[in-house]
């Protein structure tokens, strides 16, 4: 595990960019995991400069996303399909049709899961996987106590992020209480595997998943095995690692 320490939001933002951008230059027809949320929303400006600069291309890439929440359709505004072409897709050149992102409308979710995982193995594999993290350590939707073994399936969201995510919602009651997600497995399978975390209300979750015990507790700590996994921090995230 490779840890990296900058000093705000800015740099983690362009920190990640950059090691996506040289995976994409090395590789271009890489398959990415792709992570939502507010964190890397500064990664993604920082690509789409990357991509305008001409430093980079999408047209060969293929993109799985983490998660999708149950009963949302693509158009829905809180969707991550939504957040995803608004935020990253509709300022570069991908093609739409190298983009996946779990179906929450999906009629039979076990088949949709099962699917998910086929394409993701026919695609090669996913050689760089983005994550974020929650503050109670999860990865993807992978809330506390889920089996490491799981691959893509069906979740009940944390009642601390369903508080957490209601930020984006007019109420939270709005927030949906299940999503589908890439499973702990599905995660771990990923060639390389970049972790960004901003701000002090992470700094728990990112001390546990470094130095705590390995255990389902605390989804994050599981990435403790992954051969190739860096953690890009910024000061108020890696406040309790000294
Ligand atoms: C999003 C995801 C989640 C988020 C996590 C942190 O696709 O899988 O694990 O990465 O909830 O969210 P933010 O970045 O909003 O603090």
């Amino acid at each position: 595990m490779r840890i990296i320490c900058v000093d705000n939001y800015n740099q983690v933002s362009k920190k990640a960019a950059n090691i996506v951008a040289s995976q994409l230059i090395l590789k271009p027809n890489s398959v990415l995991g792709l992570a939502t949320g507010s964190t890397p929303l500064g990664m993604y400006k920082q690509l789409i400069k990357t991509y305008e600069d001409g430093h980079i291309d999408f047209e060969e890439v293929t993109t799985f996303n983490l998660d999708e929440y149950y009963g949302l359709n693509k158009n829905n505004e809180q969707s991550y399909y939504y957040y995803m072409y608004e935020n990253f897709f509709k300022y570069i050149n991908i093609d739409m049709n190298k983009v996946n992102i779990p179906n929450g409308m999906a009629k039979n979710i076990d088949d949709e899961c099962l699917e998910y995982e086929r394409k993701i193995r026919k695609a090669g594999g996913i050689d760089i996987q983005v994550l974020g993290i929650g503050r109670n350590g999860h990865i993807g939707f992978n809330e506390p106590d889920i089996k490491f073994e799981a691959l893509t399936h069906m979740v009940n969201l944390d009642e601390q992020t369903i508080k957490d995510n209601s930020r984006f919602f007019d109420s939270i009651e709005d927030v949906p209480t299940k999503a589908i997600s890439m499973g702990i497995k599905t995660i771990m399978h990923a060639k390389k595997i970049i972790l960004l975390a901003s701000g002090i209300e992470k700094s728990d979750a990112i001390y546990k998943a470094i130095y705590g015990k390995i255990t389902p507790k605390l989804p994050a700590s599981v990435l403790q095995l992954h051969p190739d996994v860096v953690f890009i921090v910024d000061k108020e995230a890696a406040s309790k690692l000294d």
